[in-house]
């Protein structure tokens, strides 16, 4: 039986969300995904600028149409929990 594929929640990390923190906004979300031990369910990864560069950083999990703009460290729980939450 195929594996079946983890969605992803892609992190822009063009050049204006970079300048905004969105790598350090990716690995937050990395720890937090498994602080809630859902490492085996979602992954993270980094992505080329998406074009909302005046509201970045940008987070996203196409798999569910959702879009976070403005993302700061301390938003992460909340955006993990949309994104559990889209899921089920
Ligand atoms: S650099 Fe992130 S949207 Fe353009």
């Amino acid at each position: 039986m195929p594996k079946k594929k983890k969605p992803t929640i892609k992190v822009c990390t063009g050049p204006c969300c970079a300048e905004r923190k969105s790598k350090k906004i990716a690995k937050r979300l990395l720890e937090e995904i498994e602080q809630v031990g859902m490492q085996d369910n979602v992954s993270v990864k980094k992505c080329d600028c998406v074009g909302h560069c005046k509201e970045g950083p940008v987070v996203l999990f196409p798999r569910s149409a959702l879009a976070f703009e403005g993302v700061k460290p301390k938003d992460i729980p909340k955006v993990l929990r949309k994104i559990i939450t889209a899921m089920e």
